[in-house]
């Protein structure tokens, strides 16, 4: 079962910009851009040591850089270039007539 929440409209997502959005009952924002032409969610937290992604979180290259340590997590797989064992979550998201929905769960 999905726990999905609308997270903000499709206009609000802008491609070579992080985006982070507060969902009530949400503790971290959930962050947005687009990628390859395709609206990408996930936490707006860092995996590593759970820092904000809106205050450290820089986009490049199709990856997200946390500036506390410099780690990078690719947007398309999670993955992180520095620790293959931490990975960045991603969100399903389903765009509903204007709005951007995401999958918490
Ligand atoms: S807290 Fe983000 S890389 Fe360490």
């Amino acid at each position: 079962m999905a726990l999905r929440v609308r997270v903000c409209k499709v206009g609000d997502v802008v491609e070579g910009e992080l985006r982070g959005f507060q969902v009530l009952g949400v503790t971290w924002p959930v962050m947005t851009t687009v990628i390859d032409g395709a609206i990408v969610a996930f936490p707006g937290v860092c995996p590593h040591d759970d820092v904000s992604l809106v205050d450290y979180g820089v986009l490049e290259e199709g990856q997200v850089r946390c500036r506390v340590h410099g780690y990078r997590f690719d947007l398309d797989s999670g993955r992180c270039e520095h620790m293959p064992n931490l990975a960045l979550r991603r969100y399903r998201v389903t765009l509903v007539g204007a709005d951007v929905w995401v999958d918490l769960l």
